[in-house]
């Protein structure tokens, strides 16, 4: 291994772009980057960046700005700025013709290439600008040509099961930026599972765009669902705890709902983006689903599993959304109470259909509404995290609190748990009785048995 040098990596945006820096950090490690956390001491930095919205990409173009005088102020001395991720795909030429002194670009399917960008960027030397644009979608599979994950930090990881989009939201850039649906073959996720799970991974949290899109290859001539692979799963003895994440409603199919009936690990809280609660705004967004249609696929999980809890997705002031509209994501909210949720001010994307669509809602009137719907989240989420006060859940250890004597867990629900307890109990899972309730967290005592 050659001198030992440093990676700042910065993500920005969805969990799929954390999985994806993690796995950046696995590439770069063999050519001698080990990651710190920040980009004064960095030899290399990558901004992993996000497109959904207007403000995400914007900052990128801001701390650009910022990299650029620290490179500046090197003197000489050489320093890679990177950008990754999805405004990398969208806007790669563009980067490279505004910010000259951006090094490499590269989109989320190419990163496996970092050997060979990074060889090429030295050999370049230090000029300034080395302009190495990547942002193709391969024939290759990124996943074959990675490394296996390194240790992660505590119990619980991501993993990439399934990229891109299909579905065409009439707001959304992700079927451009992260391109057509496609799932990793069934083998390498349990191969990647149970590495992890031999690390010491407690919980596994399946990633992709549209998850229970999963349709992976099972090298017999057959595929996996969703609901397939997380019965597989299941059976890996040391995971204790199943996640997937984020849902498409109008494609969950009876194979998922029966695998919330009969898997305990599936733990009992799913994200399941409605966007709105209107019809006319549903119909506009080509979600694919009404109101109705969403609210059934609730029932249906909630009788396969009763103890399911939910949170969502909502943008408001989408084009042509009126208070009637508004009124609707209202009442949705009230009517599954969901315990968590983004929610957004529509944010107009270049190429995208619904940013040429007419009645634009005017800027105002969308933060009002935002404001409006975030209270009521707010209340919907407090009244269930007071309504956990005596109920008894298990709960994932997972590190010191701040407190003196004090450790911080994960409920099934995902919520913070802070709890009185010895430190020998960091990475078990405790049946603990829940005290008291925070908007954001709640407190529980260990049960002496
Ligand atoms: N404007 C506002 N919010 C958006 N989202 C996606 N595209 C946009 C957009 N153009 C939100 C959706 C999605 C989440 C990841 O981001 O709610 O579920
Ligand atoms: Fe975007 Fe819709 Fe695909 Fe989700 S389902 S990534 S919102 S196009």
């Amino acid at each position: 291994m050659g001198e030992q040098k440093k990676v700042f990596i910065k993500t920005y945006g969805c969990q799929m772009n954390v999985y994806d820096s993690q796995r950046m950090e696995d590439v770069l490690k063999p050519l001698g980057y080990a990651a710190t956390d920040g980009p004064d001491d960095a030899d290399m930095v990558i901004l992993n960046t996000c497109h959904i919205r207007e403000k995400a990409s914007e900052k990128v173009f801001s701390e650009l700005g910022r990299l650029r005088k620290i490179k500046k102020a090197r003197d000489g001395e050489d320093m890679i700025i990177a950008v990754a991720g999805c405004v990398a795909q969208a806007e790669g030429a563009e980067i490279v013709k505004r910010a000259p002194y951006v090094d490499m670009v590269f989109g989320p399917q190419t990163y496996h290439n970092l050997p060979e960008m990074v060889a090429k960027a030295h050999r370049a030397g230090n000029v300034g600008s080395r302009g190495i644009l990547n942002t193709e979608f391969p024939e290759e599979d990124k996943f074959d040509h990675l490394p296996a994950p390194s240790k992660p930090e505590g119990y619980t990881a991501f993993l990439s099961i399934q990229e891109g989009c299909d579905k065409f939201c009439t707001y959304c850039v992700v079927p451009y930026t992260r391109g057509a649906e496609f799932s990793r073959p069934a083998a390498q996720v349990m191969k990647e599972a149970r590495q992890l799970v031999d690390q010491g991974v407690l919980e596994l949290t399946l990633l992709g765009q549209n998850v229970n899109a999963y349709h992976g290859d099972d090298g017999r001539g057959s595929e996996w669902t969703l609901g397939r692979l997380i019965r597989e799963l299941a059976d890996i003895d040391g995971l204790k705890r199943i996640r997937y994440t984020t849902s498409y409603p109008a494609e969950v199919d009876q194979d998922l709902i029966d695998a919330h009936r009969d898997v305990p690990k599936l733990m009992p809280y799913l994200h399941l983006p409605v966007q709105s609660g209107s019809n006319r705004v549903l119909a506009a967004m080509n979600r694919n689903h009404t109101r109705d249609e969403y609210l059934r696929v609730i029932d249906d999980l909630k009788t396969a599993r009763p103890d399911l809890a939910l949170s969502s997705d909502f943008i408001v002031g989408f084009p042509g959304e009126n208070d009637r509209d508004f009124e609707d994501s209202l009442d949705i909210i009230r009517q599954v109470g969901f315990i968590q949720a983004y929610s957004f001010v529509y944010s107009a994307r270049p190429g995208t259909p619904a940013a040429v669509m007419d009645l634009q809602v005017d800027k105002v009137v969308a933060n009002e509404r935002l404001q409006i719907l975030q209270k009521l989240l707010n209340d919907t989420q407090t009244e269930f995290n007071q309504d956990c006060i005596d109920k008894t859940f298990p709960i994932l250890l997972e590190r010191i609190g701040r407190n003196e004597g004090q450790l911080v867990g994960r409920s099934p629900y995902m919520q913070p748990v802070h709890v009185e307890a010895p430190v020998e109990m960091i990475g078990q899972i405790r049946d603990l009785k829940i005290v008291s309730a925070r908007p954001n967290s709640l407190g529980a005592e260990l049960i002496i048995k």
